[in-house]
């Protein structure tokens, strides 16, 4: 059976208590066993000030959530005021969304910093999941699971505002996603992000080359964040 990753990304949102609400919610909702539970991986992407309280909340309800982080620094621990590193963070997540669109355009990352993010993440056991913009993307060496989010399509586009995005189609996505598997190989794990919800998920994890989706404004309603595990399972 192919994993399902379904991720959240919270962006810069929710307090500790909403975050906390949130995982009270979702947590003991998710299916444990069974189909597709067997392969679903959930993950949970909050602010680095909601991570631990998250992290804590997660493993003291034994819910089926890998946390993960929304960024990581591309240096080791030092002086690097204000960074969050990887050997720190390892503590708290799994995963680490890297080279999101809206850093690469409001924070100057570029590939090459993208890179060492990555090799830190993998030097400290923290999966990188590095986010492409379009086939032109470069995937750094050692990663195996990206997203594929043209900038287009994330829903709160350019003007930040829900709803100003347009989901690609999910035929067009897998189109773009078996170029990537081709030059970077099969075994690299694509999932697809930019406006889903429940409407849409099933017609893009019914592809054949698309492993999961990265859901950023319909992931903070725990309500709608359901509603895309259900519609997985009809
Ligand atoms: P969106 O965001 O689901 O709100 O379009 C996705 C993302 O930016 O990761």
């Amino acid at each position: 059976m192919k994993n399902i990753w379904i991720i959240a990304n919270w962006k810069s949102n929710k307090t500790i208590s909403e975050a906390l609400d949130w995982i009270a919610k979702v947590g003991p909702k998710l299916p444990k066993e069974g189909p597709p539970a067997g392969g679903l991986k959930v993950v949970v992407c909050p602010t680095f000030s909601c991570l631990s309280e998250v992290a804590k909340a997660v493993k003291v309800g034994n819910f089926p959530i890998m946390v993960g982080s929304q960024d990581l620094s591309p240096y080791d621990s030092g002086a690097y005021t204000g960074e969050e590193v990887a050997s720190l963070l390892k503590e708290l997540v799994g995963l680490s969304i890297l080279g999101h669109s809206e850093r690469r355009q409001n924070f100057s990352e570029t590939d090459e910093m993208i890179s060492k993010k990555v090799e830190q993440a993998k030097a400290n056991s923290i999966i990188p999941l590095v986010c492409v913009q379009g086939e032109e993307t470069p995937v750094p060496t050692d990663c195996k699971i990206i997203a594929y989010e043209p900038i287009w399509a994330i829903s709160t586009g350019l003007t930040n505002t829900p709803g100003a995005g347009k989901a690609d189609t999910p035929e067009s996505a897998n189109e773009v996603v078996k170029v990537f598997k081709q030059k970077y190989g099969d075994d690299l794990l694509v999932i697809y992000g930019g406006s889903v919800t429940s409407a849409n998920v099933k017609g893009f994890i019914n592809q054949s080359d698309i492993s999961g989706v990265l859901v950023g404004n319909a992931s903070l309603d725990a309500e709608e964040f359901l509603n895309i595990i259900k519609a997985l399972e009809r």
